[in-house]
């Protein structure tokens, strides 16, 4: 018998070794390296390959003559996804939906899968067909086109195709097929490209759109090499707090349109629901106001999206201060109470600081910074912002307030939600003369003072 012929991978970033070592020279880590059964190409020079591979006949053609005219984006009937992904499914693509485990990945994507109208094929290497089942009654019952298949062998799984001939394709989870070419485990390095690649030739010769679902590790990256990121055309993330019912998806790399776009659903006992208007959700009804508490018009995508923050200062009892910040990052938590520190004179270095974006929602638009300082003070002076205020600026270093973009959309909405008061930064250009609100435009962080 042949000698096994194995390679050693990082399984965190796919750098290849001969042998053993204990730290992955490309990406640092430790103890990531580990050893894989695999078939080497056979040998040839490019001449051989241009003399005997007759399987593609694939020419260069003039950007000119390469047709897109029949290939229209396919409606997957869910408006947010749609929006996620620039308008629809583009046919021949492969898309990759990473998220923690219980999420809703699969909710998500057997719910859609249910409700296509055309024939669509669900592959699950994690559930058994009766599971699947069970859940697709919870969703939709009744659906005439979607079929499961439960299988993890590419090659069988490429048979069943042939024959279902599906027009959209649901893969649960890349990380359980194994591709017959190779010997390494389902999962590994070697595999997890293997299998992608054979995906990826299929869908784009037969112009079918296959969603691959991929686990996140520890850290929130998508398990696996760095690589299956690259071979796909759009990264999808699925992300949200467990414990809460909203889930937010973000695109975070789109070869078909913009990554800006967001969309929010509810987890329900019937599954996801889409959430169609999400500017108030997040800010709670109260019946009189509160410190430490503060409305953020912030912007995901094109659409505003009204967060409350939460901030709780107390007297430190360690020497250290602690700093903990919910849905916000905390590098720029601990930067903007630096700025306060030394251009507002607050004495926070003594203090303990929580932060608390409401909703278990992850905001990464600049715009919160100004609500995140104006409920930390708040909260260190438990002083309650007597009016019905919201904010929307980012902070610079020197503590001075920068402008956001599309700062009228943001006006326009705290209007239409009946804020009193806006404060925006005193650069912000805007067109707009709103009856019903109050735009206070403001420079310095110190100017927040007054308000309070
Ligand atoms: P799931 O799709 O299995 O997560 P993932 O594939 O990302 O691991 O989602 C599992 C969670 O969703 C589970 O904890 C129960 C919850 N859920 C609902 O609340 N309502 C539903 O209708 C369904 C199907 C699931
Ligand atoms: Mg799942």
């Amino acid at each position: 018998m042949a000698k096994l012929k194995t390679t050693f991978f990082c399984q965190s970033c796919g750098a290849q070794y001969s042998k053993w070592q204990g730290q992955c020279n490309s990406c640092k880590s430790w103890n990531t390296i580990e050893e894989e059964v695999i078939e080497k190409p056979k040998k040839g020079d490019w001449k051989t390959t241009v003399n005997n591979d007759t399987s593609r006949a694939a020419k260069p053609l003039k950007i000119s003559e390469i047709d897109t005219t029949n290939t229209p984006r396919l409606n997957l009937l869910d408006s947010e996804l749609n929006r996620v992904l620039g308008g629809g499914i583009v046919p021949g693509s492969l898309t990759l939906l990473g998220g923690e485990p219980g999420i809703g990945k699969s909710t998500l994507m057997l719910q859609i899968a249910l409700k296509l109208p055309y024939v669509t094929l669900y592959i699950s290497g994690e559930e058994s067909q009766k599971q699947i089942k069970l859940r697709a009654q919870r969703i939709a019952p009744n659906s005439e086109h979607c079929y499961i298949l439960t299988e993890t062998n590419t090659q069988k799984i490429f048979r069943q195709i042939d024959t279902i001939k599906p027009q959209i394709i649901v893969v649960d989870s890349i990380q359980t097929l194994q591709s017959d070419f190779l010997e390494a485990s389902a999962g590994s390095v070697s595999q997890i490209k293997q299998t992608t690649s054979e995906l990826m030739k299929f869908s784009k010769e037969t112009a079918t759109p296959i969603i691959l679902i991929g686990h996140i590790t520890k850290d929130g990256s998508i398990a696996g090499p760095k690589i299956l990121e690259h071979m796909v055309d759009t990264v999808l993330q699925f992300e949200g707090d467990r414990n809460h019912v909203f889930r937010i998806l973000r695109a975070h790399k789109n070869r078909f349109g913009s990554t800006h776009e967001l969309g929010i659903y509810e987890m329900q006992g019937d599954g996801l629901k889409e959430v169609k208007n999400p500017s108030q959700i997040l800010i709670s009804e109260k019946d009189s106001p509160l410190s430490g508490n503060a409305v953020a018009v912030t912007l995901e995508g094109v659409r505003p999206l009204l967060v409350e923050v939460q901030a709780l200062v107390s007297s430190a009892v360690y020497g250290t201060p602690q700093r903990s910040a919910t849905g916000f990052n905390a590098k720029r938590l601990n930067m903007l109470l630096a700025v306060l520190e030394k251009r507002a004179g607050f004495k926070l270095a003594a203090k303990d600081v929580f932060l608390n974006i409401t909703g278990g929602i992850n905001v990464k638009d600049p715009a919160i910074d100004l609500a995140v300082v104006a409920a930390i003070l708040s909260s260190n002076n438990d002083a309650v912002l007597t009016q019905n205020y919201c904010f929307a600026g980012e902070i610079g270093l020197s503590g001075e307030i920068r402008p956001v973009q599309r700062v009228e959309k943001r006006i326009t909405e705290a209007e239409k939600l009946g804020f009193e008061a806006i404060f925006i930064a005193k650069h912000n250009k805007f067109n707009l003369k709103p009856k019903n609100i109050q735009i206070h435009l403001i420079s310095k962080i110190e100017e927040l003072l007054d308000f309070f």
